[in-house]
């Protein structure tokens, strides 16, 4: 196969219809190049990226240092699995230990393979340490989560499309509401058996729902009360996307198991980490757990760039004070519109909700007008566009990119 020839959009999207599973449904735009807060199609049209793959391409497209330690890794040793011992993995792991504040981490690649890793070692700490039954830790989580795809995170999923024929499912998962913390305390107070509880700081995927001030420290304590564990899928809301190194922060929580991925890369590579304490770290033993990738020495020299980069160039103060910035002048536009009702977020990562049907497809029309127009977005949930561009964006750009967004909402007004 040839894969200098050029390709047209039209040929690119054809390939892909013919011979790719239909698993999504993309904005038709094809592109072939990245740069900063920039991407281009095939046929060189510029676009700013207002998804970020989404939330892993927080230090921008390409980040030369991440690149860098990419390919000079690459170059040296890419591979040795964990059968042996390779001089990168430690670096790692006492860089990123000492970055966020924890004893131990377990590198994985995917975030559902993190997200997989930190049930498992909730559910053995559960038993080991908690002394629950064996077979009987249960594990709290929220409605309108999502955690990932693999068969045991949509057991507890409650999005049909997602789990419907994909059973039979894992059981050991009690589902609650979403910024509820009555009904945590409840379900800690009268059910038994509990090892954790599993929370989006900010439901992404739902469309971006921001919980009340309080929620996740109260529920934190509550957790801590009933001796069960805080586990924060931090997996799109961490690593500066909110304003803050971790969304957790702006409550000075702590959680006791944290879950990574997306933008430990840069986007340039799965790398995915659970980090705990060893109390809680050390219940997981030699063959207990792992993966042939996971901690390999590409993924590790990424991951330490990759986070050099968010503190280097104070990320989260940026997605700070450009996101309150970006719903200021969006609240501005919607106060005199018919078409968005309102927006929402923290730091980089918004939505705009669309006054239409959950299923009706204004949103969708809307991100094709913007894409014709320079930006790309997609909806989530029908009629919710997630607005979330790489972090290294300047005040300049994001008023290039508010001008864009506003005018495109005017032509559905
Ligand atoms: C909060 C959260 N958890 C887990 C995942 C799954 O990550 P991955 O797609 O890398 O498996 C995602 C992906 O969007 C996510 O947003």
């Amino acid at each position: 196969m040839n894969i200098a020839e050029q390709l047209s959009s039209q040929d690119a999207i054809k390939l892909e219809n013919d011979h790719g599973a239909h698993n999504y449904h993309p904005l038709p735009v094809v592109l072939s190049k990245g740069e900063g807060v920039y991407v281009w199609d095939v046929e060189g049209k510029r676009y700013y990226d207002f998804l970020s793959a989404y939330s892993a391409v927080n230090q921008g497209h390409c980040h030369p240092r991440i690149v860098n330690a990419l390919a000079e890794q690459a170059q040296r040793i890419a591979l040795t699995s964990r059968a042996f011992y390779n001089d990168m993995l430690g670096r790692f792991e006492k860089y990123i230990t000492a970055y966020f504040g924890y004893d131990k981490v377990l590198p994985m690649n995917t975030g559902a393979e993190a997200v997989e890793t930190a049930i498992k070692i909730c559910r053995k700490w559960a038993y080991e340490r908690k002394g629950v039954a064996e077979e009987e830790a249960r594990i709290i989580v929220c409605e309108n989560n999502f955690h990932g795809r693999t068969t045991t995170i949509i057991s507890f999923s409650n999005d049909e499309a997602a789990r419907k024929n994909f059973g039979p499912y894992t059981p050991g998962f009690l589902k609650i509401p979403y910024d509820d913390t009555d009904a945590l305390e409840k379900v800690l107070r009268t059910e038994k058996n509990i090892a954790g509880f599993l929370v989006e700081p900010i439901q992404g995927e739902a469309g971006v729902y921001v919980p009340s001030e309080g929620y996740l420290k109260k529920a934190a304590e509550l957790c801590k009360a009933h001796n069960v564990l805080f586990i924060a899928d931090e997996i799109q809301t961490g690593i500066a996307r909110t304003g803050k190194l971790l969304a957790v922060h702006y409550e000075e929580v702590r959680p006791d198991v944290l879950i990574l991925g997306k933008a430990l890369s840069g986007g340039t590579y799965p790398v995915s980490a659970v980090l705990a304490d060893d109390a809680v770290m050390d219940v997981i033993k030699p063959g207990q757990h792992g993966s042939t990738f996971g901690g390999n020495p590409v993924a590790a020299a990424v991951a330490i760039a990759s986070l050099e980069v968010v503190k280097d160039e104070r990320l989260a103060d940026n997605a700070a004070e450009l996101g309150s910035f970006f719903r200021e002048e969006l609240n501005k536009y919607i106060a005199g519109s018919g078409i968005v009702k309102l927006v929402r977020g923290k730091g980089l990562l918004n939505a705009i909700v669309i006054n239409d049907a959950e299923d009706g497809d204004t949103a969708w029309n809307i991100c094709v007008a913007l894409k014709e127009n320079g930006l790309l977005a997609k909806p989530t949930h029908g009629n919710i566009i997630r607005f979330a561009p790489p972090l290294v964006m300047n005040k300049e750009q994001l008023k290039d990119c508010i001008r864009i967004i506003t005018e495109t909402l005017k032509e559905f007004e």
